[in-house]
């Protein structure tokens, strides 16, 4: 964490949860974090839960993400949800890129950068999702993967664009596995996304963008990640399904 950089932490909810469950969750959740101002917080419920929670959420410091996107502004792409419709419903940020998008539902640098422009365009702010497979960090070809993927996603993309962007570094096999990054594993990717952003853009853009570590997160583990100088977040999947263990992420010391 540096001082100059707003902690963001963010629960993406991915398919899980009803309107009901999930505006029990929210509210458990507004009510833990009442006095949490020094951090951003963010939720990512499916969109089917989406408007029963804004109502929840209102007046609250949570902010409201949607799991994906689709590129075009409207038009013959059956299941798609477009820009628009997610700030129609009160959406502040997307997530763009994730790792299950990209296994299960053939996302590629490509699209994601189609995502990402599309986003800004519309106002919402992305959180780029990038992360190597355990082949590929077992290959020694980690750092390769992420600078393909950071490289992609932001190709077009302004330096003014790119001050609205948080990137969550997700190692895949991190992901629901129990398996955290070590703190210093997960330090040294941070880095070189920074150091490539730094290269591609400018120093104050490097330094003012937030980077989220994501994978097996928990209460039990945050704060040391936290403690490292270029984590500045966490992107949680399974402890942000309960309100008590996405409370203790959200305030950690
Ligand atoms: P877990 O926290 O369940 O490992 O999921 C991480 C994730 O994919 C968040 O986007």
């Amino acid at each position: 964490m540096n001082p100059k950089r707003r902690p963001i932490i963010a629960g993406n909810w991915k398919m899980n949860k009803t309107t009901v469950e999930a505006c029990e969750l929210v509210r458990k959740i507004a009510y833990a974090v009442i006095n949490t101002k020094d951090r951003d917080v963010v939720v990512a419920p499916p969109f089917t839960a989406i408007p029963g929670i804004i109502d929840v959420i209102r007046d609250t410091n949570i902010g409201l993400a949607a799991q994906n996107m689709h590129w075009e502004d409207k038009g013959a792409f059956t299941g798609e949800i477009s820009a628009e419709m997610l700030l129609d419903l009160g959406c502040k940020y997307v997530i763009i890129g994730h790792s299950e998008r990209r296994q299960y539902f053939g996302e590629t640098d490509g699209t994601v950068n189609k995502k990402i422009r599309q986003a800004l365009n519309k106002g919402l702010l992305p959180i780029v999702c990038v992360g190597e497979l355990l082949s590929e960090r077992e290959a020694g070809k980690a750092n390769e993967v992420i600078e393909r993927q950071v490289m992609g996603a932001f190709k077009g993309v302004t330096a003014a664009e790119m001050q609205k962007i948080v990137i969550a570094y997700e190692p895949v096999w991190a992901i629901g596995t129990g398996k955290t990054a070590t703190p210093d594993q997960a330090n040294e990717i941070h880095a070189f996304i920074r150091g490539k952003v730094k290269a591609a853009y400018n120093a104050d853009v490097a330094e003012g963008l937030r980077i989220q570590y994501g994978g097996s997160v928990t209460p039990d583990n945050v704060s040391q990640l936290m403690a490292k100088p270029d984590i500045d977040g966490a992107l949680v999947g399974g402890a942000s399904l309960k309100p008590e263990s996405f409370a203790a992420l959200v305030n950690f010391k």
